[in-house]
């Protein structure tokens, strides 16, 4: 009896100590942050043993966590769904019932998932869709671009991409009844990434006549040169996107090769054709001093020979946004910006403001320094966060007004 308790409380001591994690301080409801930090830390322990013994890839594993969360595309009073294809790439659209009045708003959605997970079907993804389209009386376009693996760049992007233009052709907005001057790209985290890409090459294709009206940018991933930022250092261990998950997600956008992650994990992966692209990427011009914190900049170390010609991706604007010359960035649609402070991709998204503002681009940059990386997706049971509904509402606002 005296041994069934000691080892009962043994097992108590251990679950607690995985399941706590410090949470922020100002970081509202910390117990549920905390369940859905380890829930998601012990999947990913489950994936790397499942993937040790050649059960299943790491990856495969953490999807696992998509499939479990998917909903079917159900109408309802306000908005009629279905899951359908555009230009061949499978999308998630939500049509607003309400009879128009004119012609309506358009808003094409990339949900995130570090291009390897997520899905437009999502229960926190399908409330945000939903809600947009009610919202603002727009057709959301959702799209369930390509994952890695098996796809790696530039798959993920060429899909939303072909999305976007072939929604942009005037006899199909007719056919959606929607506004040529009033359709925007948006995406949370990779899909911020792929929105800030989509924007860029738009503006630079000379057979899409249509242009944005705006792109939403929602704690976005927007570079893989310097892995060393002052929010990747504040934010090593935060809740839900830990630097190690983004040094996976990011590599494996790129390749399965292990040799790119081990290089990125140290931060010693930058080519040595980088060269004039590092002044992007610069932090003690890019970030404001108050942004800067404690940290002291130095150059970073310019090694990687040949990772350039490998991995061309790490200096493809279209994968790393951050990296476009500022003559790419002029013209571009008026951006909102969203960062959080507890997440390892803050920096990014701030830089990016900046660089936007500097080439003449309207931006509204939020910052919130309560929330942590995914947190708008937190929308309903058992992940649900007055903070989800908060971010959301303002993004809407601003919306409303811009759009
Ligand atoms: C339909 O729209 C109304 C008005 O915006 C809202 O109050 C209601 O909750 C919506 N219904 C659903 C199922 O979302
Ligand atoms: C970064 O910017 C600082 C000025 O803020 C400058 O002194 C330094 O040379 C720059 N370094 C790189 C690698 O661009």
């Amino acid at each position: 009896m005296g041994n069934k308790l000691l080892w009962l409380c043994l097992l108590t001591a251990l679950l607690g100590y995985y399941i706590y994690s410090p949470i922020p301080e100002d970081v509202a409801q910390p117990g549920t942050v905390m369940l859905v930090s380890a829930a998601l830390r012990a999947l990913g322990h489950l994936s790397e043993a499942a993937e040790l013994l050649g059960l299943t890839s790491y990856m495969e594993g953490l999807r696992l966590f998509t499939v479990l969360e998917l909903v079917p595309p159900t109408s309802d009073e306000n908005v009629t769904v279905t899951d359908t294809e555009l230009s061949n790439v499978p999308v998630r659209l939500y049509l607003p019932r309400k009879a128009p009045g004119g012609l309506r708003r358009a808003v094409l959605f990339f949900h995130g998932g570090g291009w390897c997970l997520g899905d437009a079907g999502m229960r926190g993804y399908d409330l945000l869709s939903r809600r947009i389209s009610n919202e603002l009386n727009a057709v959301v376009v959702s799209v369930n671009y390509r994952l890695a693996p098996p796809h790696r760049f530039p798959a993920q992007f060429e899909d939303v991409y072909s999305v976007t233009k072939f929604f942009l052709q005037s006899q199909v907005l007719a056919q959606y009844e929607v506004d040529p001057g009033r359709v925007c790209v948006a995406g949370d985290s990779a899909g911020g990434n792929l929105a800030a890409a989509v924007a860029q090459q738009l503006s630079q294709d000379p057979e899409v006549k249509t242009k944005l009206k705006a792109q939403v940018l929602i704690y976005p991933a927007l570079q893989a040169l310097d892995l060393d930022l002052p929010s990747y250092r504040d934010n090593t261990h935060k809740p839900v996107l830990s630097r190690d998950l983004m040094v996976r997600f990011w590599s494996e956008y790129f390749t399965s090769e292990p040799a790119l992650r081990e290089a990125m994990a140290s931060n010693t992966h930058i080519p040595a054709e980088a060269g004039g692209l590092l002044q992007f990427v610069n932090w003690s011009r890019w970030l404001p001093a108050g942004m800067r914190g404690a940290h002291r900049y130095s150059s970073p170390a310019v090694g990687g020979a040949g990772l350039g010609q490998s991995y061309p991706g790490l200096l493809d604007p279209r994968a790393a946004p951050l990296l476009a010359s500022e003559a790419r960035l002029r013209g571009l649609p008026p951006a909102y910006v969203l960062t959080c402070e507890h997440d390892v991709l803050r920096d990014d998204g701030v830089m990016y403001a900046g660089r936007l503002r500097a080439a003449g681009v309207p931006v509204t940059h939020r910052h919130a320094t309560d929330a942590f990386h995914g947190a708008m997706t937190f929308l309903a049971w058992p992940f649900e966060l007055a903070l989800g509904h908060r971010l959301l509402s303002t993004c809407l606002d601003w919306l409303r007004e811009n759009l």
